[in-house]
């Protein structure tokens, strides 16, 4: 059956307006460098959300500018779905204040739970909705706020994470623009390599576990590096089986911006250049499942991607989670 063509027709993204440096660790009484982080991460900063922003507010500004570069308004939204591991309530989805906030009356709207793989696997959900043919256009969100899930006393954690929204507005194309092909998988015996062990219905938050900080982000980091790295080599590989191309037809890989070693290791497995590579984990830090639609957004705002471009994306997460998506712009 031939692939109906589901393409990005618009992009966004927006930050907290706090930057948090990696010299401001040391204000908050956390051991750590500058240098130890950037010489391990590649991260010199991020952007923290401060006292009345939300994921549901900038999820909302980074959607408008997606909508307004699609040319899309409110009331054609079909479907809103948004990838997060940092909702603003455990229930309902932030999806529905999104689309509350919007004014989309006509969409449906969820989240997808597949932490920093969470853009990449609502992008694949929102293709499948559209091969329905009772979905034309889809909003898909990538948004964190780790900044409020992370425990500010852990330096293994707390340097490596930020905040922020990437949006994307999809549309049927009648051209051949659009997901040329995707891959998704889980290993979830791998689960508590990196978790928010408490706090949810199997043991519900008590004194005790915010005492111990139970209900934080905790990870296990050079386990999940090493899987990290394997995995996205594998998503690598599937991507651009699956589209029937070799990597120098790639004009763009846009890969989870966790670490630059990893984006490193990932391109060289993929046999791809750094000047092919979009990088912008310095600035960010690693913003979860916003990563990619920022990187994105950026990467179409500043002109590397133009018409016809073939664009990579690899992802990787808890859960563990990863994929890949090749897209022809
Ligand atoms: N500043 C200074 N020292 C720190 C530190 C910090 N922020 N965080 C940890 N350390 C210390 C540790 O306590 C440990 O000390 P010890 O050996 O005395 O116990 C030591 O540094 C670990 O150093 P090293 O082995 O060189 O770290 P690493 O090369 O494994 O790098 C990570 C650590 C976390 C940067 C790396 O494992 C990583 O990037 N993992 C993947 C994380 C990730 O991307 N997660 C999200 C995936 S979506």
């Amino acid at each position: 059956m031939k692939r109906p063509y589901a393409m990005i027709a618009g992009t966004g993204h927006a930050v907290p307006k706090r930057v948090f440096m990696n010299s401001d660790f040391a204000s908050i009484g956390i051991d750590t460098t500058d240098e130890w982080i950037f010489d391990r991460t590649g991260i010199r900063q991020r952007y923290i959300a401060g006292a009345g922003e939300t994921l549901t507010s900038i999820s909302v500004e980074a959607a408008h500018q997606a909508m307004e570069a699609a040319g899309v308004t409110a009331a054609e939204l079909d479907a809103i779905v948004l990838g997060t591991a940092s909702p603003d309530r455990l229930l309902p989805a932030t999806a529905v204040e999104v689309q509350a906030a919007l004014g989309a009356t006509r969409a449906v709207a969820f989240d997808v739970d597949a932490a920093c793989s969470g853009w990449l696997f609502g992008t694949q959900v929102a293709e499948g909705l559209m091969a329905t043919g009772n979905y034309e256009t889809i909003l898909v969100i990538g948004a964190e706020l780790l900044s409020r899930i992370i425990n500010w006393k852990d330096r293994n954690t707390c340097v490596l994470f930020g905040d922020g929204a990437g949006a994307t507005v999809m549309r049927k194309s009648t051209r051949q623009r659009g997901i040329l092909s995707a891959y998704m998988r889980s290993d979830g015996t791998l689960a508590d390599l990196l978790q928010r062990e408490k706090g949810g219905s199997r043991e519900p938050i008590t004194a005790e576990i915010i005492e111990e900080g139970g209900h934080y982000l905790s990870m296990a980091g050079r386990e999940v590096f090493k899987n990290a790295v394997r995995s996205m080599a594998d998503a690598a590989d599937r991507a651009l089986d699956g589209a029937k191309l070799s990597a120098s037809d790639v004009d763009l890989l846009i890969p989870h911006q966790a670490n630059i070693r990893i984006i490193e290791a990932t391109a060289k497995h993929a046999n791809i250049p750094m000047e092919k590579v979009f990088v912008n984990v310095g600035t960010y830090g690693n913003t979860s499942a916003a990563s990619i639609p920022i990187a994105l957004n950026e990467a179409v705002r500043s002109g590397r991607i133009k018409d016809g471009s073939i664009v990579m994306f690899v992802a990787f997460g808890a859960g563990f989670t990863w994929g890949s998506m090749v897209v022809r712009f």
